[in-house]
């Protein structure tokens, strides 16, 4: 599959735990239930792209802020962080069947996430991210608990991720915050991107369905306080983006 965003330079150190997972799995193969083999070769491509947009993200913020050397230092470890991301849920995505619609579903996510840099601001733009990713966070907990199993390969690379996505949330609503994001535009922000991300989601729902995903509870509204409560009993710095 052609990347949906050119690649990023590596700049940056992680310490993503994808590393270990990555370790431990990159040179076996994994074996999915045709249900679920068929179901992730239509979810990992969407998942893929978001992974190489983000790093365009904190890539261009590591470089805008090159006088502060602590957040070139912070936003380049984000960077490395979705690049060990994107390697792994590549290493996946090579092992299924491409769809046939590889080619529209790629379009889409390509759009969904040029969309998301037309803001006005650079606060409201990582404000949007930080709701991104702590929904992301709720897509990998949801797949962690589906029917993949909790010990599935697939599903303990969905926890690694979420425990980065975790801190993401935190560093981009700091960062929204220190660029001057008012806090009562958040409600709306928060309506706005979940509706944008199900918008994008929402063709898939029965792909998520099979891996027992119920993308309708996630975007429900009242369902967040109750996966991020989940969210936040496992990894302690998780900062739910209800409370930015
Ligand atoms: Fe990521
Ligand atoms: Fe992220």
């Amino acid at each position: 599959m052609k990347p949906c965003f050119a690649a990023v330079p590596t700049v940056g150190q992680s310490v993503s735990p994808v590393k270990d997972w990555l370790t431990r799995f990159q040179r076996t193969s994994i074996s999915f239930s045709s249900q679920h083999h068929m179901a992730l070769a239509r979810l990992l491509p969407l998942l893929v792209c978001g992974e190489q947009s983000s790093q365009w993200v904190f890539y261009n913020e590591s470089r805008r802020l090159q006088q502060n050397p602590q957040a070139v230092i912070d936003f380049e470890q984000i960077v490395a962080d979705e690049q060990y991301h994107e390697q792994a849920l590549e290493f996946v995505r090579t092992q299924l069947d491409e769809p046939d619609d590889i080619t529209t579903l790629k379009r889409r996510s390509q759009h969904f996430f040029a969309q998301l840099a037309v803001t006005e601001s650079f606060s409201e733009h990582f404000a949007q991210i930080a709701c991104l990713d702590s929904l992301v966070c709720k897509l990998m907990l949801a797949i962690e608990n589906g029917s993949l199993g909790k010990t599935h390969p697939f599903s303990l690379l969905c926890r690694a991720i979420k425990k980065d996505e975790a801190k993401h949330v935190s560093m981009s609503k700091r960062h929204a915050l220190e660029l001057g994001f008012c806090t009562s535009h958040w409600p709306q922000f928060r309506q706005d991107i979940t509706q944008r991300l199900y918008d994008l989601l929402v063709t898939e729902e029965q792909a998520f369905s099979d891996i027992g995903v119920d993308l309708k509870m996630i975007f429900k509204r009242g369902s967040s306080a109750k996966l991020s409560e989940q969210v936040n009993l496992a990894h302690p710095v998780f900062v739910t983006s209800e409370v930015l």
